[in-house]
């Protein structure tokens, strides 16, 4: 029994000497230098190049290394039948909610607005309403959109939130499915998504979507890039019918050098650092899946193959 780590963007160190720390008896190795494929029984994976996880014969457990499970339908060639888990952790949580407090208050104590005018050395106060009064909107209503919601209403902002299958979350307005999205979009001034990437949000925030929202609103996406039509988006914020968008994640990361987000006056980007997931953490709930799954029990934050996430 091995574990197998594959990941192109992050550090094996963290997760060596934390998967060392937890389970020192299991030996971890770090493709492509498994000396046997068959010794292999759980993949530790982010973006596995197509076609590798069907080398292990002996596989037992696809483990995500986010939240986010796009990475494995998208490409990936995953084996069928092998159960796929995602991270859910509450310090992937907390840093989501950090996160997104921070761009809507940047966006809502209207930060885009004095940034510009520090410089051009202007004094100028402009009107600054009420959390209360404002009303932001959430795509996406699972484990990070939620404790966002809730973290925002804290703050005495109007929440409503959309999802794809019904939530009833206390003190928001939820809005389900195609049929109100266009009534969830009239009158919010901050939109945020948080959905996963499926084939139902791919390209989602597109120039029809964009145009339901009033004038001068902002967009925070903490989700996907994919779930943007980048061309519509930039083209809203030329014409100022979106004021700002905040930006942790681009449809290509990293994003391109010719891509005219960089430099986009009304577009603040991060790489893609909202939530950053911990391994020590994150390898307990690994290794406690993996049992569970050898003592026949169903492991927990376990990816649904056919809704995507
Ligand atoms: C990050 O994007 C994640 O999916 O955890």
């Amino acid at each position: 029994m091995a574990i197998l780590f594959y990941s192109e963007l992050d550090d094996p160190t963290d997760w060596k000497n934390a998967f060392n720390t937890i389970a020192e008896s299991i030996p971890f190795y770090i493709w492509p230098n498994q000396p046997d494929n068959e010794e292999v029984e759980i993949a530790v994976v982010w973006k596995p190049t197509s076609g590798i996880l069907k080398l292990f014969p002996n596989l037992k457990l696809i483990a995500s290394l986010g939240a986010g499970v796009d990475h494995l339908f998208y490409g990936a060639e995953i084996p069928k039948g092998i159960p796929i888990t995602r991270i859910v952790d509450e310090t992937l949580t907390e840093q989501m909610v950090e996160y997104i407090l921070m761009a809507t208050l940047f966006c809502h104590r209207n930060m885009p607005i004095y940034i510009s005018q520090q410089h051009k050395k202007q004094w100028q106060p402009v009107r600054q309403p009420l959390g209360r009064n404002r009303i932001i909107g959430i795509m996406g209503l699972g484990v990070l959109g939620s404790a966002v919601a809730k973290a925002l209403r804290n703050l005495n902002f109007n929440i409503r939130g959309w999802s794809t299958s019904q939530k009833n979350l206390e003190g928001i307005q939820a809005y389900t499915g195609n049929d109100e999205l266009k009534e969830f979009l009239t009158e919010i001034d901050i939109l945020i998504s948080l959905l996963p990437l499926t084939p139902k949000t791919e390209n989602i925030i597109n120039a029809d979507l964009l145009s339901c929202l009033p004038h001068g609103s902002t967009f925070i996406n903490g989700g996907r890039g994919a779930q943007v039509v980048e061309s519509d988006l930039i083209r809203a914020l030329d014409k100022g019918y979106i004021s700002h968008a905040f930006l942790d994640v681009t449809r290509e990361e990293p994003l391109p050098k010719k891509s005219e987000l960089w430099l986009h006056p009304s577009v603040t980007l991060t790489p893609h650092v909202a939530s950053i997931t911990d391994a020590f953490s994150s390898s307990k709930q690994i290794i406690n899946n993996y049992t569970r799954i050898k003592n026949g029990l169903e492991p927990i934050n376990l990816v649904n193959y056919l809704a995507g996430y």
